[in-house]
Order: structure tokens, then C-alpha cells, then sequence
């Protein structure tokens, strides 16, 4: 199954390269979705279950919806859309794949969710400050590292006035070239979200599952003011 998995690592690689090529950075994602044909084993980052640094940090926080409005970006199969549903928020959640989305309601369509197919970068009007509680798992990083601040932007935005936002990512020093995608995040390139109205509350380094892989960076951020 692990050595599965950096096959099909390996095989995104090699399609994020070709799209890229060909003028259609984001065309990949819906392309390795649909060639997965329904088989989770196929998706490296899929395991029907919280992203598990995440639960980590929201127990050890006892992070609770109570009805506020939360947002998950980059959804994929929904699996963390379904554990902010369970903790008691209002979720909704999107992705730019179709196939994922399809997917994801397959999975989680009896919870009251609403699944949408949507860009990052062309939201609907309504969610820019529409949400009190936004997720990112995964979605900075498998993006082209020149598009990084224009992607950081664009979440910022959906974070309501006094709303948080918590980010998931792999994690680097500053001073480490990241060499191959998923490209992990530094601080430094972090720090953009600080420039766009966001305080930061909390910073947790969470050492990897899996030993050959970067520590996780779990962070908590908090808009204080309506500023973008
Ligand atoms: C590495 S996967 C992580 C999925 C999910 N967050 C998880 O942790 O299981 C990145 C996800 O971001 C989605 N994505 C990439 N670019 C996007 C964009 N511009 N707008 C919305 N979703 C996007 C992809 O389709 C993919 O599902």
C-alpha cells in the first residue's frame, strides 16, 4: 500500500508536469480523479478519515462548531467536511474537481453539507467574508510555488470579521529549497497571511506519520478586523 502510494505520487507528479506544460496548472486534479476510478487507494492524501493532525489539534483544543458558518477548501473526498459537520458546525465545502465532489456527496451525502464544485480563485461573490471557520488541508502545497501568495490571498479572503482559520500543511525551514511537489510550506511563506489582516493565535509542529516525511505545521490564525 505505502509503495502504492509513491507510485501514484509519482504518476501526479508526472501529470502535474504535463498539464503545466500544456498551459492547465490545475487540469490535473480532476484528471488523477477520475483515472482513480472510485478506488480510494488510488489517492495518496484519501483514508476516510479526519486529516489526523488536524483531529490532533482540534482535541487537544476542543474545537466546537456550535452553528457557526465553516468553509473546507480543497475538499477532495470530504473527509474533514464531515468531522467539522460532526463538531457542530454549518459546513460547506468545495472543490475545483467535479469527480472529487461527486465523490465526496456519494460518501457524506446524507449530512446536512453543501458540497460544491468551485475555483479558489473564482468563489462565489458570497463567500468572500462568508465564514467564521475556514479550512485548509493540503491545498497550498500541491500548487506551483510562484502562485503561492495569489492562492494564500484567495483564502484569507473567505475569513469573516473575528472569524479563524486553521491551515494544514507540510512544513519546511526557511532557509530549505523545497525540491518536489507537494511543495511544503516555510514560515516565511506564512507569513503572507499575517499581511492579509490575519493574527496568528497558535503554531503547532507535529512530527510525521510517516518518518520519511516532513513535520506538519498546524496553524490557527484570526481576523480582528474587517480589513483583507
Ligand atoms: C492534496 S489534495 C487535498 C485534499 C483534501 N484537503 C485532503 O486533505 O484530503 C488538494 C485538493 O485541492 C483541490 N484543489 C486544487 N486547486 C484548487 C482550486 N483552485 N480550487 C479548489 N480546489 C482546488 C484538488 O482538487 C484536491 O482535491
Amino acid at each position: 500500500m505505502a509503495e502504492n502510494k509513491e507510485e501514484r505520487r509519482e504518476r501526479l507528479r508526472a501529470m502535474a508536469a504535463e498539464f503545466e506544460a500544456r498551459g492547465d496548472t490545475l487540469g490535473w486534479f480532476e484528471a488523477f480523479y477520475k483515472e482513480s476510478a472510485g478506488d480510494i487507494d488510488q489517492i495518496p492524501w484519501a483514508d476516510l478519515e479526519p486529516n489526523s493532525y488536524f483531529r490532533a489539534w482540534a482535541e487537544s483544543t476542543g474545537l466546537k462548531g456550535d452553528g457557526r458558518k465553516a468553509l473546507v477548501v480543497g475538499c477532495g473526498l470530504g473527509d474533514d467536511a464531515k468531522y467539522l459537520h460532526d463538531l457542530g458546525f454549518e459546513v460547506t465545502a468545495f472543490d475545483i474537481s467535479p469527480t472529487a465532489i461527486e465523490w465526496a456527496k456519494k460518501l457524506y451525502g446524507d449530512a446536512d453539507i453543501q458540497f460544491e464544485t468551485a475555483d479558489l480563485f473564482a468563489p462565489p461573490q458570497n463567500w468572500v467574508g462568508g465564514f467564521d471557520f475556514v479550512l485548509e488541508i493540503y491545498t497550498i502545497q500541491p500548487l506551483p510555488l510562484q502562485m503561492r501568495p495569489q492562492v494564500i490571498d484567495a483564502i484569507s479572503a473567505f475569513v469573516a470579521s473575528k472569524g479563524k482559520l486553521v491551515v494544514v500543511t507540510r512544513g519546511r525551514e526557511d532557509d530549505v529549497e523545497p525540491d518536489v511537489l507537494p511543495w511544503p510550506m516555510s514560515r516565511q511563506d506564512l507569513s503572507r497571511f499575517l499581511e492579509k489582516g490575519l493574527t496568528q493565535t497558535d503554531f503547532v509542529v507535529m512530527p510525521p506519520v510517516d518518518e520519511d516525511e516532513p513535520p506538519r505545521f498546524v496553524v490557527e490564525y484570526v481576523r480582528n478586523s474587517t480589513s483583507s
